[in-house]
């Protein structure tokens, strides 16, 4: 099979693509086709490896208005919304919805998704349902699991046991939520017990860190340094670091050199980091984004995610990269334009390197054969027109088609 006219990457000249047994076979200027060779031309548009969600709560998608609608939109009636719908809450129930973010997210070209799963529940029924899913659903996407204890490791009941009993039922990565413990030194224990247990099992860490306005929340510190200490290093990933949009630059400053040493990711979620954040402020009101444009200009990896879809906490979400981006780049101030053309890579290559998918992952000859088509010449047009994914291809197989809309003026 050949892809013909592949704009891969916001190249200048198109390429050819010819794809055999699931892999890139061949990957040149053109591509002479074989006898009976099936060929499809793109018509130049633009070629991206697979978009992926470097983070997401798939345990609590698509419950947003059941039974309530969270009408402040604060995360403290997103916490009570979320706790009339725990009753429902089953395997059954987990996994249908689950699986329909999939499903929206496959439809967008998102095939890695990394979600965070709650484990601050004695039964686990959620990351139970997750790890079924898992294995149910490799033919649209490579899930990622990460123990979350959303009420804390130090500060919920049998925090430690519960994410211990999480690591031996199979999560990918280990979870902690420092800036929620009751105190401060149970935010710095939780964080050298999360950092033990991944290192003990082998295991990639995602912390939610500092999500919060709070100028004095500091666990990124500490979990760089462990990352640093453990050699843990780029299998650590904070999530969120809403407080270093507040902190102080002269500590920022101090900051970034442990922040460099230690190679840690950070993901940042501009749409339910600016809906819930700034939310204590009356006028000016912070933006509550970490600073990812002096993260990334100081050669750390930083990658965009939805965080969530359509629950309590977020009441939209279609199960697309583009407007995490859209938003990333207004919020951040990076709007010049190789930095819009190059923000795809928040949701490539950037957050393949956050979910550790190695070199398998990207448009190369030998590679798996995943990659999506959109309906653009190059990502500027795709984000300012805010172009559907035409194709989804996965290693060598088409998992989605969407039909462009045709407009037209009488
Ligand atoms: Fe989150």
């Amino acid at each position: 099979m050949i892809y013909r006219n592949a704009r891969i990457e916001n190249a200048a000249e198109t390429a050819d693509i010819r794809v055999e047994n699931g892999l890139f076979a061949e990957i040149a200027p053109q591509i002479a086709p074989r006898e009976n060779e099936e060929v499809r031309d793109l018509g130049g548009r633009l070629v991206l490896p697979p978009f992926v969600e470097s983070h997401v709560h798939l345990d609590a998608t698509l419950t947003a208005g059941d039974p309530v609608w969270n009408l402040s939109g604060t995360l403290f009636e997103g916490i009570e919304c979320w706790a009339k719908r725990k009753d429902k809450l089953s395997i059954a129930d987990v996994k249908e919805r689950a699986r329909r973010a999939v499903e929206l997210y496959a439809l967008n070209g998102v095939q890695y998704i990394r979600t965070h799963v709650d484990v601050t529940d004695p039964d686990l029924t959620a990351l139970k349902a997750l790890l079924e899913l898992k294995e149910e659903i490799t033919n649209l996407a490579d899930l990622q699991i990460v123990a979350f204890p959303q009420e804390g490791i130090l500060s919920f009941p049998n925090g430690k046991e519960l994410m211990e009993e999480a690591v031996r039922l199979g999560v990918d990565a280990v979870g902690a939520i420092p800036h929620f413990e009751f105190t401060r030194e149970y935010g710095v224990e939780s964080l050298n017990f999360a950092c033990d247990l991944a290192a003990k099992n082998d295991l990639l860490m995602d912390v939610h860190c500092d999500e919060t306005d709070d100028d004095q929340s500091r666990g990124l510190e500490t979990l760089a340094t462990r990352a640093l200490e453990l050699g843990l290093k780029d299998k650590v990933t904070a999530s969120h670091t809403c407080a270093m949009h507040s902190y102080s630059n002269a500590y920022v400053l101090k900051l970034m050199r442990l922040l460099r040493m230690s190679e840690i990711n950070f993901v940042a979620n501009p749409l339910v980091n600016t809906h819930l954040e700034g939310r204590a402020d009356t006028y000016p009101k912070r933006r509550g984004v970490t600073r990812v444009k002096e993260l990334t200009e100081a050669g750390i990896n930083v990658s965009f995610g939805n965080d969530d879809l359509f629950d309590p906490w977020y009441p939209m979400g279609c199960g697309s990269m583009r407007d995490a981006v859209y938003l990333g780049l207004h919020v951040t101030q990076m709007m010049g334009y190789q930095d819009i053309l190059n923000s795809y890579r928040f949701v490539t290559v950037k957050a393949a390197k956050t979910l550790h998918l190695g070199d398998a992952y990207g448009i190369r000859e030998g590679n798996p054969a995943s990659f999506v088509v959109l309906d653009a010449k190059d990502y500027h047009e795709a984000l300012s027109s805010n172009a559907p994914t035409v194709l989804s291809v996965r290693k060598g197989k088409i998992t989605a088609e969407t039909t462009p809309a045709v407009r037209r003026l009488r």
